[in-house]
Parts: structure tokens; C-alpha cells; sequence
């Protein structure tokens, strides 16, 4: 089976928690976008779903579908945010942003009362960090000094760049992304996560931990395994 027919039967499960009249947050990726495909086939034109999507490129993609997306407002909550990862550990924890997104889809599922991952079976992993690097969300300006302190802690940062252009890759905020790699992968990543909180110039991380509820991983057998965190309660 292809990795991309994986990501669909597992995005295909992840909208399947998508009930008619939810407040819904939208993540962003390749496998998500099979995730909004399968929303707004069950939807057509989006029923009375309200939609706040997690990047531009998600917003254009789902409008594109006939989905309403709109603005965050006040005192917006979400009944469930459907998203993808680069990794996910044993307990649930992921690296997520590689699709530089990680603030906005980190802050939607935040506001969200249930985080349902959509994932192929490559991205499970023993340990973070050791299938992809960690991203994390900086300020340009403080850009060398930061390279300075994770070189110092042998987090390997590397600056994001373009393939084509080389120039910083920037995010929907107008940021760059630098990716660490730690050598091993991570230990803790909630220890680590707050370290990196601790530097001035980082805005957020991609290492979310305790925020995942729900993980449906596509199988090359054609099956969808589904692994809940052991405080979310099944079905
Ligand atoms: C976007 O910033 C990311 O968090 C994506 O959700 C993650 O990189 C997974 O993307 P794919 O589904 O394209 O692998």
C-alpha cells in the first residue's frame, strides 16, 4: 500500500469524529488535506460547521472544497481539531511543523476540547526526534544568538530554508523556523519543551506534549489502528 493511500484511510477515520454542528480547527499538511477532503464530503458546502483553519494554505485548500473558514473570535472554543504530525511517540507526545505551522495549530489545539491526529505508519516512533527535527517558530532578529545556545546544548539547529531560493523559509506569522536535531532523539520532551520556552526568541515549539487525544495511523495492511491517550474515553 502507498503512503499516501495510508494517510487517507487514517484522515478518512479523523473526520469521521467531525459531527454535524461542531466548532472545528483545522490543521495543516499533506495528510490533513485528505482529512478536509473526507469533512467536506460528509459536508457538502460545510453544513453548520464553523471552521478556523491553522495556515492560509489550509484556508485556501478547504474554501477551495466549499468549506466556510472565518476569523478566530474571542471566545472561541473547538469541539475537535483534526491535524497530522511528523512523529508520534508511545504516549501520544508528536513534532509537529513541518509545515512551518506549528504556532497556529499548536494554539487551535490549545482551544480545542479534542486533538484527533491523522498519521501513516512511518510516522510512529519510538522516541521524537529521531525520524524528523524539531521546529521550532523564532524571531529573525534573534536568530544568531539562538543558533549560539542550541549549538551549545548539541541541538544541531539548522535555519529552515527554501530548496529553490535558500532564502529563511518564513511562517503564516512572518517568522523563521529553525529545526534542532538532538542527537538521540529526545528524552523528555516536556522537559525540553519548556527549555526551549525559556529562550527569548522562540515562539513556539513543535513538540506537543499531552495534547493529542486520539491517534488513527494508516496501515500498510490497509487497516487504521487507533490509539487513544489513556484519559480519552473510547468511541
Ligand atoms: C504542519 O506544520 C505540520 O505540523 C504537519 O501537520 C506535519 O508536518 C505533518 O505533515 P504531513 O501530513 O504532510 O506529513
Amino acid at each position: 500500500m502507498e503512503i499516501d493511500e495510508e494517510k487517507a484511510l487514517a484522515a478518512r477515520a479523523a473526520a469521521g469524529r467531525v459531527r454535524a454542528g461542531q466548532r472545528v480547527a483545522l490543521g495543516t499538511g499533506s495528510t490533513t488535506a485528505f482529512t478536509i477532503r473526507a469533512i467536506a464530503e460528509n459536508f457538502p458546502g460545510g453544513d453548520n460547521l464553523s471552521i478556523v483553519a491553522s495556515s492560509v494554505a489550509t484556508e485556501r485548500f478547504a474554501t477551495t472544497l466549499g468549506l466556510p473558514v472565518r476569523a478566530l473570535e474571542p471566545n472561541d472554543h473547538f469541539d475537535v481539531m483534526v491535524d497530522g504530525a511528523d512523529e508520534v511517540a508511545p504516549t501520544l507526545a508528536l513534532t509537529k511543523g513541518g509545515g512551518a505551522a506549528l504556532f497556529r495549530e499548536k494554539f487551535l489545539a490549545r482551544l480545542s476540547t479534542e486533538l484527533v491526529i491523522a498519521v501513516d505508519h512511518t510516522k510512529l516512533v519510538p522516541r521524537l526526534g529521531t525520524r524528523a527535527p524539531i521546529p521550532i517558530e523564532i524571531v529573525p532578529f534573534a536568530r544568531v544568538k539562538l543558533i549560539h545556545q542550541l549549538s551549545e546544548r548539541s541541538l544541531s539547529p539548522r535555519l529552515r530554508a527554501d530548496r529553490v531560493s535558500g532564502a529563511p523559509v518564513l511562517t503564516d506569522n512572518g517568522n523563521e523556523v529553525l529545526d534542532l536535531f538532538p542527537e538521540d532523539g529526545v528524552r523528555d520532551p516536556a522537559h525540553l519543551e519548556h527549555e526551549l520556552r525559556l529562550l527569548p526568541g522562540v515562539i513556539e515549539t513543535g513538540l506537543f506534549v499531552g495534547l493529542a487525544h486520539r491517534v488513527y495511523v494508516g496501515l500498510p495492511d490497509g487497516t487504521v489502528q487507533e490509539i487513544l491517550r489513556p484519559d480519552t474515553k473510547p468511541g
